[in-house]
Protein backbone atom coordinates (compact mmCIF):
# COMPACT_ATOMS: atom_id res chain seq x y z
CA UNK A 1 0.00 0.00 0.00
CA UNK A 2 0.91 3.63 -0.53
CA UNK A 3 1.04 5.70 2.59
CA UNK A 4 0.98 9.46 2.23
CA UNK A 5 1.34 11.90 5.37
CA UNK A 6 -0.15 15.20 5.11
CA UNK A 7 -2.28 14.67 2.44
CA UNK A 8 -2.70 17.38 0.09
CA UNK A 9 -5.93 18.72 -1.55
CA UNK A 10 -5.04 16.86 -4.42
CA UNK A 11 -3.62 13.51 -2.72
CA UNK A 12 -7.26 13.88 -0.87
CA UNK A 13 -8.94 13.67 -4.08
CA UNK A 14 -7.32 10.67 -5.05
CA UNK A 15 -7.78 8.90 -1.93
CA UNK A 16 -12.06 9.46 -2.65
CA UNK A 17 -11.06 8.14 -6.03
CA UNK A 18 -9.54 5.04 -4.41
CA UNK A 19 -12.47 4.36 -2.25
CA UNK A 20 -14.93 5.17 -5.69
CA UNK A 21 -13.01 2.52 -7.11
CA UNK A 22 -13.85 -0.46 -4.86
CA UNK A 23 -10.08 -0.04 -2.59
CA UNK A 24 -10.06 0.36 0.91
CA UNK A 25 -8.30 3.93 2.77
CA UNK A 26 -7.03 3.63 6.12
CA UNK A 27 -7.24 7.18 7.14
CA UNK A 28 -6.86 9.29 10.63
CA UNK A 29 -10.07 10.61 13.11
CA UNK A 30 -9.98 12.40 16.26
CA UNK A 31 -10.64 8.79 17.95
CA UNK A 32 -8.88 6.53 16.24
CA UNK A 33 -7.33 5.42 12.70
CA UNK A 34 -9.99 3.81 10.62
CA UNK A 35 -9.98 1.49 7.88
CA UNK A 36 -12.37 3.01 5.30
CA UNK A 37 -14.14 1.62 2.32
CA UNK A 38 -16.82 2.77 0.01
CA UNK A 39 -20.18 1.89 2.48
CA UNK A 40 -22.41 1.15 -0.73
CA UNK A 41 -20.36 -1.30 -1.93
CA UNK A 42 -20.06 -4.78 -0.55
CA UNK A 43 -16.86 -6.27 -2.37
CA UNK A 44 -15.19 -3.54 -0.96
CA UNK A 45 -16.72 -3.82 2.91
CA UNK A 46 -16.18 -7.31 2.50
CA UNK A 47 -12.56 -6.51 1.81
CA UNK A 48 -12.49 -4.83 5.47
CA UNK A 49 -13.84 -7.99 7.32
CA UNK A 50 -11.17 -9.91 5.54
CA UNK A 51 -8.50 -7.59 6.03
CA UNK A 52 -9.47 -6.57 10.07
CA UNK A 53 -10.07 -10.89 10.46
CA UNK A 54 -13.32 -10.05 11.60
CA UNK A 55 -16.57 -11.56 11.87
CA UNK A 56 -19.30 -10.53 9.61
CA UNK A 57 -22.01 -10.36 12.19
CA UNK A 58 -20.32 -7.30 14.22
CA UNK A 59 -21.81 -4.03 11.88
CA UNK A 60 -19.92 -1.04 10.67
CA UNK A 61 -19.96 2.74 11.25
CA UNK A 62 -21.14 4.68 8.14
CA UNK A 63 -18.94 8.36 8.26
CA UNK A 64 -20.40 11.22 6.35
CA UNK A 65 -19.42 14.59 6.12
CA UNK A 66 -22.19 16.11 8.06
CA UNK A 67 -26.09 15.95 9.74
CA UNK A 68 -27.41 17.07 5.93
CA UNK A 69 -26.11 13.46 4.89
CA UNK A 70 -28.05 11.61 7.72
CA UNK A 71 -30.90 11.27 5.76
CA UNK A 72 -29.02 8.98 3.12
CA UNK A 73 -28.41 6.24 5.83
CA UNK A 74 -31.45 6.61 8.33
CA UNK A 75 -35.25 7.19 8.71
CA UNK A 76 -37.39 8.11 11.56
CA UNK A 77 -34.70 10.35 12.80
CA UNK A 78 -36.14 11.06 16.80
CA UNK A 79 -35.68 14.92 18.16
CA UNK A 80 -33.23 13.64 20.24
CA UNK A 81 -30.34 12.48 17.85
CA UNK A 82 -31.27 15.33 15.85
CA UNK A 83 -30.25 17.94 18.96
CA UNK A 84 -27.37 15.27 19.30
CA UNK A 85 -25.94 15.78 16.54
CA UNK A 86 -26.66 19.60 16.33
CA UNK A 87 -24.69 19.60 18.69
CA UNK A 88 -21.68 16.91 18.81
CA UNK A 89 -21.10 16.90 15.06
CA UNK A 90 -18.23 16.56 13.94
CA UNK A 91 -17.02 15.08 17.05
CA UNK A 92 -16.34 11.85 18.21
CA UNK A 93 -20.06 10.17 19.07
CA UNK A 94 -21.77 7.70 16.85
CA UNK A 95 -25.60 7.22 16.23
CA UNK A 96 -27.71 3.80 16.24
CA UNK A 97 -30.72 4.93 14.08
CA UNK A 98 -33.36 2.75 12.14
CA UNK A 99 -31.86 2.19 8.92
CA UNK A 100 -32.96 3.35 5.22
CA UNK A 101 -33.00 1.05 2.24
CA UNK A 102 -28.85 2.34 1.59
CA UNK A 103 -27.84 0.71 4.63
CA UNK A 104 -27.53 -3.34 3.29
CA UNK A 105 -26.84 -6.12 5.25
CA UNK A 106 -23.41 -6.03 4.78
CA UNK A 107 -22.92 -3.05 7.12
CA UNK A 108 -25.83 -3.35 9.80
CA UNK A 109 -24.94 -7.13 10.36
CA UNK A 110 -28.49 -7.95 9.12
CA UNK A 111 -29.74 -5.26 12.43
CA UNK A 112 -32.51 -2.83 11.13
CA UNK A 113 -30.17 -0.15 12.64
CA UNK A 114 -26.69 1.65 11.24
CA UNK A 115 -24.59 3.32 13.18
CA UNK A 116 -23.57 6.71 11.74
CA UNK A 117 -20.54 9.51 12.19
CA UNK A 118 -19.14 12.31 11.62
CA UNK A 119 -15.89 12.56 12.66
CA UNK A 120 -13.64 16.27 13.17
CA UNK A 121 -10.34 15.25 12.08
CA UNK A 122 -9.95 17.81 9.33
CA UNK A 123 -8.00 15.00 6.69
CA UNK A 124 -11.68 12.88 7.43
CA UNK A 125 -13.16 15.64 6.76
CA UNK A 126 -11.90 16.70 3.53
CA UNK A 127 -11.85 12.59 2.47
CA UNK A 128 -15.58 12.65 3.00
CA UNK A 129 -16.33 15.99 1.10
CA UNK A 130 -14.45 15.03 -1.47
CA UNK A 131 -16.05 11.42 -1.30
CA UNK A 132 -19.72 12.68 -1.69
CA UNK A 133 -18.47 14.99 -4.03
CA UNK A 134 -17.84 12.27 -6.82
CA UNK A 135 -21.50 10.85 -5.69
CA UNK A 136 -19.82 8.86 -2.35
CA UNK A 137 -22.82 8.09 0.52
CA UNK A 138 -20.42 7.46 3.11
CA UNK A 139 -17.61 5.78 3.99
CA UNK A 140 -17.84 2.59 6.30
CA UNK A 141 -14.62 2.27 8.93
CA UNK A 142 -14.07 0.49 11.73
CA UNK A 143 -10.82 1.36 13.73
CA UNK A 144 -7.98 0.16 11.43
CA UNK A 145 -7.00 -3.07 13.64
CA UNK A 146 -7.14 -7.05 13.68
CA UNK A 147 -10.32 -7.88 15.60
CA UNK A 148 -9.45 -7.57 19.13
CA UNK A 149 -6.75 -6.01 18.91
CA UNK A 150 -5.78 -2.24 20.51
CA UNK A 151 -6.87 0.32 18.16
CA UNK A 152 -4.40 2.14 16.14
CA UNK A 153 -3.96 5.78 16.65
CA UNK A 154 -0.93 6.63 14.73
CA UNK A 155 0.05 5.79 11.07
CA UNK A 156 2.66 3.57 11.84
CA UNK A 157 0.25 1.75 14.01
CA UNK A 158 -2.24 1.01 11.05
CA UNK A 159 0.66 -0.25 9.43
CA UNK A 160 1.94 -2.70 12.58
CA UNK A 161 -1.88 -4.19 12.54
CA UNK A 162 -2.86 -4.54 8.78
CA UNK A 163 0.12 -3.05 6.45
CA UNK A 164 0.89 -6.98 5.44
CA UNK A 165 -3.37 -7.64 4.55
CA UNK A 166 -3.54 -4.41 2.47
CA UNK A 167 -3.00 -4.56 -1.30
CA UNK A 168 -0.68 -2.48 -3.47
CA UNK A 169 -3.57 -0.38 -4.61
CA UNK A 170 -5.15 0.70 -1.14
CA UNK A 171 -3.42 4.20 0.81
CA UNK A 172 -2.51 4.99 4.21
CA UNK A 173 -3.83 8.87 4.75
CA UNK A 174 -1.01 9.77 7.54
CA UNK A 175 -2.69 12.69 9.61
CA UNK A 176 -0.54 12.53 12.54
CA UNK A 177 -1.56 11.06 16.00
CA UNK A 178 -5.52 11.16 16.72
CA UNK A 179 -6.31 13.64 19.38
CA UNK A 180 -8.98 11.60 21.50
CA UNK A 181 -7.57 8.06 21.74
CA UNK A 182 -9.78 6.12 22.41
CA UNK A 183 -13.43 5.14 20.19
CA UNK A 184 -16.42 7.04 19.56
CA UNK A 185 -19.21 6.98 21.83
CA UNK A 186 -22.07 4.76 20.48
CA UNK A 187 -25.46 6.07 21.49
CA UNK A 188 -28.64 4.20 20.63
CA UNK A 189 -31.04 6.34 19.40
CA UNK A 190 -33.72 3.98 18.63
CA UNK A 191 -35.48 4.08 21.51
CA UNK A 192 -37.24 6.78 23.73
CA UNK A 193 -34.49 7.28 25.94
CA UNK A 194 -31.15 7.05 24.23
CA UNK A 195 -28.60 4.47 25.66
CA UNK A 196 -24.98 4.85 25.91
CA UNK A 197 -24.20 1.33 24.52
CA UNK A 198 -19.85 2.07 24.25
CA UNK A 199 -18.50 5.44 26.37
CA UNK A 200 -16.41 7.83 25.06
CA UNK A 201 -15.36 11.33 25.32
CA UNK A 202 -18.96 12.52 24.87
CA UNK A 203 -20.05 11.68 28.01
CA UNK A 204 -23.21 10.44 29.95
CA UNK A 205 -23.08 14.14 31.42
CA UNK A 206 -23.19 15.69 28.14
CA UNK A 207 -25.55 13.88 26.44
CA UNK A 208 -27.70 14.18 29.65
CA UNK A 209 -27.67 18.05 28.90
CA UNK A 210 -28.17 18.20 25.48
CA UNK A 211 -31.23 15.78 25.22
CA UNK A 212 -33.12 16.66 28.78
CA UNK A 213 -33.01 12.69 29.64
CA UNK A 214 -32.03 11.57 32.86
CA UNK A 215 -29.75 8.40 31.26
CA UNK A 216 -29.29 6.42 34.45
CA UNK A 217 -25.25 5.63 34.56
CA UNK A 218 -25.59 1.96 36.24
CA UNK A 219 -27.81 0.97 33.17
CA UNK A 220 -25.03 1.56 31.09
CA UNK A 221 -23.03 -0.19 32.42
CA UNK A 222 -25.25 -3.30 32.66
CA UNK A 223 -25.87 -2.90 29.09
CA UNK A 224 -22.08 -2.89 28.50
CA UNK A 225 -21.72 -5.98 30.52
CA UNK A 226 -24.48 -7.52 28.92
CA UNK A 227 -23.24 -7.04 25.60
CA UNK A 228 -20.68 -10.12 25.74
CA UNK A 229 -17.53 -8.41 24.68
CA UNK A 230 -15.34 -7.82 27.46
CA UNK A 231 -12.58 -9.85 27.53
CA UNK A 232 -11.96 -9.64 23.87
CA UNK A 233 -11.81 -6.80 22.79
CA UNK A 234 -8.56 -4.06 23.04
CA UNK A 235 -6.30 -6.57 24.24
CA UNK A 236 -2.47 -5.84 24.13
CA UNK A 237 -0.50 -9.10 24.18
CA UNK A 238 0.73 -7.99 27.28
CA UNK A 239 -1.61 -9.18 30.45
CA UNK A 240 -3.52 -6.61 31.80
CA UNK A 241 -3.78 -6.13 35.66
CA UNK A 242 -6.04 -3.59 36.78
CA UNK A 243 -4.05 -2.51 40.34
CA UNK A 244 -2.05 -4.72 42.28
CA UNK A 245 1.33 -5.13 43.18
CA UNK A 246 3.72 -4.60 40.09
CA UNK A 247 6.72 -7.39 39.67
CA UNK A 248 10.45 -6.70 38.54
CA UNK A 249 9.99 -6.00 34.93
CA UNK A 250 6.24 -5.34 34.91
CA UNK A 251 5.01 -2.31 32.52
CA UNK A 252 3.16 0.31 34.88
CA UNK A 253 0.78 3.03 33.64
CA UNK A 254 -1.16 5.30 35.96
CA UNK A 255 -1.61 9.27 36.64
CA UNK A 256 1.60 11.22 36.75
CA UNK A 257 0.89 11.89 40.46
CA UNK A 258 1.45 8.05 41.08
CA UNK A 259 4.58 6.83 41.81
CA UNK A 260 6.08 4.01 39.56
CA UNK A 261 7.05 0.85 41.64
CA UNK A 262 10.75 -0.14 42.05
CA UNK A 263 11.77 -1.72 39.06
CA UNK A 264 8.73 -1.34 37.14
CA UNK A 265 8.49 0.07 34.09
CA UNK A 266 6.94 3.42 33.43
CA UNK A 267 4.86 3.12 30.26
CA UNK A 268 3.43 6.92 30.57
CA UNK A 269 2.98 9.28 33.16
CA UNK A 270 -0.42 11.30 32.01
CA UNK A 271 -1.56 14.30 34.12
CA UNK A 272 -5.04 14.64 32.78
CA UNK A 273 -7.58 11.95 32.09
CA UNK A 274 -7.59 13.28 28.46
CA UNK A 275 -4.11 12.60 28.55
CA UNK A 276 -4.94 9.22 30.08
CA UNK A 277 -7.19 8.33 26.93
CA UNK A 278 -4.97 10.21 24.55
CA UNK A 279 -1.92 7.84 25.66
CA UNK A 280 -3.58 4.50 26.74
CA UNK A 281 -3.25 2.19 23.37
CA UNK A 282 0.29 3.96 22.81
CA UNK A 283 1.29 2.74 26.06
CA UNK A 284 0.12 -0.92 25.58
CA UNK A 285 1.87 -0.98 22.16
CA UNK A 286 5.04 0.03 24.14
CA UNK A 287 4.77 -2.58 26.33
CA UNK A 288 4.32 -4.92 23.29
CA UNK A 289 7.17 -3.81 21.52
CA UNK A 290 9.42 -4.07 25.02
CA UNK A 291 8.03 -7.42 24.67
CA UNK A 292 6.41 -7.18 28.11
CA UNK A 293 4.49 -10.17 29.45
CA UNK A 294 2.39 -8.00 32.33
CA UNK A 295 0.66 -4.12 32.16
CA UNK A 296 0.11 -2.91 35.75
CA UNK A 297 -2.83 -0.34 34.67
CA UNK A 298 -3.78 2.39 38.27
CA UNK A 299 -7.55 2.79 36.72
CA UNK A 300 -8.55 6.79 36.51
CA UNK A 301 -10.87 7.74 39.06
CA UNK A 302 -13.97 9.96 38.46
CA UNK A 303 -16.97 10.23 35.98
CA UNK A 304 -17.20 10.94 32.06
CA UNK A 305 -14.16 10.40 30.34
CA UNK A 306 -13.06 8.65 32.79
CA UNK A 307 -15.85 5.73 33.04
CA UNK A 308 -14.71 5.32 29.05
CA UNK A 309 -11.01 4.75 29.88
CA UNK A 310 -12.16 2.04 32.90
CA UNK A 311 -14.59 0.28 30.12
CA UNK A 312 -11.74 -0.25 27.76
CA UNK A 313 -9.45 -0.98 30.93
CA UNK A 314 -11.89 -3.43 32.04
CA UNK A 315 -12.31 -5.05 28.15
CA UNK A 316 -8.91 -5.05 27.74
CA UNK A 317 -8.07 -7.42 31.06
CA UNK A 318 -7.19 -10.90 29.30
CA UNK A 319 -8.16 -14.56 31.12
CA UNK A 320 -5.35 -16.29 32.33
O1 LIG B 1 -14.25 6.08 16.96
C1 LIG B 1 -14.79 5.22 16.28
O2 LIG B 1 -16.00 4.90 16.40
C2 LIG B 1 -13.93 4.49 15.22
C3 LIG B 1 -13.56 5.52 14.14
C4 LIG B 1 -12.78 4.91 13.02
O3 LIG B 1 -14.73 6.14 13.66
N1 LIG B 1 -14.61 3.36 14.69
C5 LIG B 1 -14.82 2.24 15.41
O4 LIG B 1 -15.42 1.22 14.67
O5 LIG B 1 -14.49 2.13 16.57
P1 LIG B 1 -15.41 -0.30 15.18
O6 LIG B 1 -16.10 -1.05 14.07
O7 LIG B 1 -14.06 -0.73 15.52
O8 LIG B 1 -16.34 -0.30 16.42
C6 LIG B 1 -17.71 0.02 16.22
C7 LIG B 1 -18.59 -0.68 17.21
C8 LIG B 1 -18.60 -2.19 17.03
O9 LIG B 1 -18.47 -2.79 18.30
C9 LIG B 1 -19.96 -2.45 16.45
O10 LIG B 1 -20.48 -3.69 16.87
C10 LIG B 1 -20.78 -1.28 16.94
O11 LIG B 1 -19.90 -0.22 16.94
N2 LIG B 1 -21.86 -0.95 16.00
C11 LIG B 1 -21.75 -0.51 14.74
N3 LIG B 1 -22.96 -0.42 14.15
C12 LIG B 1 -23.85 -0.79 15.07
C13 LIG B 1 -25.27 -0.95 15.09
N4 LIG B 1 -26.00 -0.70 14.01
N5 LIG B 1 -25.85 -1.38 16.22
C14 LIG B 1 -25.11 -1.65 17.32
N6 LIG B 1 -23.76 -1.55 17.38
C15 LIG B 1 -23.15 -1.13 16.27
MG1 LIG C 1 -12.73 -1.53 16.77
Amino acid sequence: MEIISNPTQVEIKKAAQALMDGHLVAFPTETVYGLGADATNEKAVSRVYSVKGRPTDHPLIVHISSINQLDKWAVDVPENAIKLAEEYWPGPMTLILKRSKTAKDFITGGQENVGIRVPSHPVALALLSEFEKLGGLGIAAPSANRFGAVSPTSSEAVIEEIGSELSPIDLILDGGNCSVGIESTIINCTEDIPTVLRPGAITVEMIRFCTKHKLNISKVYERIRASGLIKTHYSPKAKVVLGGEAEKGDGFLAMAGISTPIDAIRLASPSTIEEFANQLYQAFRLADHKNLTKIIVIPPLGNGLSDAIRDRLVRSVTDE
